[in-house]
Formats: structure tokens, sequence, C-alpha cells
């Protein structure tokens, strides 16, 4: 197995058989971070593979950059939110794609990385951002936020059950500046340390997702994943903790059903039709093997489906296509792409 120094790649196999990678095939992986995952794609879609890396953090595109290095002339990374989607395809006019991957969440590297506040076992400010362009930090929510909103982030984000004691134990001891100081905090509120798992868990996950907007990016990124993939293009997405996956399968799940009108009708209104077939309806998780060898592995749950496409959608999705592409370039003249936008939305 290929692994980024530090960070180790999560059910590499079975994502190259969902994504079912192949020569010749163009791949968007939306989380590259240090191209653990990137590698593997790009070598099993040699020759003539091209593969698009996104990463919303600075540090990871540069680790990425070198990783990938022997492959530079078939690999574009680009440093954007995956909310940003369909505009970083539209700007470097790669679409429609053979498959689209998210591997959510934060890296080993990140995690260990003592200057991003991740951990509550390394001292660091209180950062937790995934790109130093985004204003807001676990700082500013910590030490502004009403103690309601605090506990309702907290069980939200965190589904902390002590919420609202760790709310008012944050609101009588801020300023807080620091990892260790919070999770000494949270600790406190939860009367100290019981069983395997730190106290402050879930409230740092609470808040690393808060920060980085990571459920609603989630949400607009896979909106626009389906349509940039191609006729029996790939969309994989693994998750690690259950508010992501809830998403990941609710997302699949309506978009593989034909009408969503309520019960209550009799005759449809909604005019919708399936766009994803399902790979596998249950859920895919890690060999025991990988999690002995990867703990970190072991609350990853991989999500599948394939692309379906319509004539009627067909015509839709490269209309809509084209009138964002002249968007793009701000209709001062025809884009490079937007022939290809009308004509060539179903891969074969
Ligand atoms: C689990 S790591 C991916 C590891 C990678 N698959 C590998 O094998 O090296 C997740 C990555 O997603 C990135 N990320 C999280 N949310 C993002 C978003 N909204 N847009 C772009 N990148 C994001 C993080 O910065 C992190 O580098």
């Amino acid at each position: 197995m290929v692994s980024a120094p530090g960070h180790t790649p999560v059910m590499v196999e079975e994502t190259i058989q969902a994504l079912a990678v192949s020569p010749g095939g163009r791949y968007i992986d939306a989380t590259v971070n240090g191209g653990g995952h990137a590698t593997v794609i790009i070598e099993h879609s040699s020759p003539g593979g091209q593969l698009l890396g996104i990463d919303a953090d600075p540090e990871a595109i540069i680790a990425a950059k070198a990783r990938l290095a022997a492959y530079s002339g078939s690999v574009r990374l680009v440093n954007d939110n995956f909310a940003n989607l369909e505009a970083i395809c539209l700007r470097t006019d790669f679409f429609p794609v053979h498959g689209i991957f998210f591997d959510l969440g934060l890296s080993s590297l990140q995690l260990s990385d003592s200057g991003r506040g991740f951990s509550f076992q390394r001292e660091a400010s209180l950062d937790m951002r995934f790109s130093p362009g985004q204003e807001l930090t676990a700082a500013d929510i910590v030490n502004t936020f009403s103690e309601a909103s605090l506990a309702r982030l907290i069980w939200t984000y965190g589904e902390e059950k002590q919420s609202r004691r760790i709310a008012r134990q944050i609101i009588a001891r801020r300023p807080l500046k620091t990892t260790l100081e919070l999770a000494a905090v949270v600790e406190q509120a939860c009367g100290g340390r019981r069983g395997r798992i730190h106290p402050a868990t879930r409230t740092f996950q609470a808040l690393r997702i808060a920060v980085n907007q990571e459920l609603e990016n989630l949400e607009a990124a896979l909106r626009q994943a389906v349509n940039l993939l191609g006729a029996d293009g790939r969309l994989v997405v693994i998750s690690y903790h259950s508010l992501e996956d809830r998403i990941v399968k609710r997302f699949m799940l309506n978009e593989a059903k034909g009408c969503i009108c309520p019960p209550e009708k009799l005759v449809c209104a909604c005019g919708h039709t399936p766009r994803l077939r399902l790979i596998n309806r249950k859920v895919v998780i890690p060999s025991r093997a990988e999690i002995i060898t990867n703990p970190r592995s072991r609350s990853a749950r991989m999500r599948a489906a394939t692309r379906i496409i319509n004539q009627e959608e067909l015509d839709e999705s490269s209309e809509r296509l084209f009138i964002l592409a002249r968007e793009a370039v701000g209709n001062a003249g025809k884009p490079a792409n937007s022939g290809r936008a009308q004509r060539s939305y179903s891969l074969s």
C-alpha cells in the first residue's frame, strides 16, 4: 500500500475498485492532502489518465506537489475549497470526469501539526482552520459565542450529551487561548476521564466542523459533483463520523430515487429522475486487518454510486454548464470549453 509520510491512506483498494479507475480516465481527488490516494489513482489510470487534486489547505497542496512530482504532466493541483467544485472544474477545463473522490475530515499530518490546533493532546492556539484564508477560528467561537449557542454547537456537531455543562464551564473560564486549556476545561466539565476516549474528543470535533463549515461544504460539493460526472462516472466518499455519513447516505439515496413527491401526492409534480445508482446498498467499512495496521481507519465509512444520465438531463446539464462557463469568462466571448460542455458531457 502506498502512503504519504505520516498519513496512511484508508481503504485504498476499495477506493480504486469503487472508482473503477481505468487507463485513460479522468479523476478528481477533492481532498488530495499529501497525495496518498491520488498517487494510486494516477498509477491505475496510466497510461493517459489525468487527475485534478483539490485541497483547502495550502500546506497539503505543497506536500501533494512533492509526492506527485513524477506525474506532474498528468496532475493538476488546486488550493481551494471543494465547495467551489464546479467553478474549479470550469476554470481548469476539467469536466466531465470518470470519477470524483472525497476522503473527508483531516489527515494525520494536520492532526499532528502542532501549529494547527486540531489536537487536544498538543499545545497550540485554538485555530482549527483548514485554510489560513478563512476568518473564523476555534478561538473566536469559544471566546465570543453565547452559552446557548456554544451548547447547541457542541450538541449538534459533536453529538455530545454534556454539551450544556461544557458550554457553562467554557463561559466561566474564558478567555481560553490554547488547545490544552480547552481540553482541561472540557475534562473538568465532564467530571474527569472515563474509558478510552478523551472527554474533549467530541467538543474538538464540533469546533472543527463549525470552523470549517464542513457539513455545508460537503452538501454543496456533492450537489456539484453529480453535475460533473459523465455517464457511468463514479462518486466515492469516505467519511469518518455519523454526521458526514448521514449527509452522504441521504444524498445518494435521494439521487437514486425517481419521484420524490410526498406520498399524499397522487400525480408526480417533482419530475425528479434518478441521477445515481448505488453501487453498494450497505456502507463499506475497512477490513479487520486494516484497522489493526491503521487504527485511524476504524471509523471510516465508504459509500459509492454510479452516475446515470438520460437524454433529457444530458441536454439540461450541458446547457447549464455552458451558461456557467460563459459566466466564468464574464460573458466576454465564447469560453474555451463551451463547445466541450455542449458536446461531450457523456463519457464513453
Ligand atoms: C483525510 S485527508 C485526505 C487524505 C488523502 N486522501 C491522502 O490519502 O493523502 C482530508 C483532506 O481534506 C481536506 N479538506 C477538508 N475539507 C475540505 C474542503 N471543504 N475543501 C477542500 N479540502 C478539504 C483537508 O485539508 C485534508 O487535507
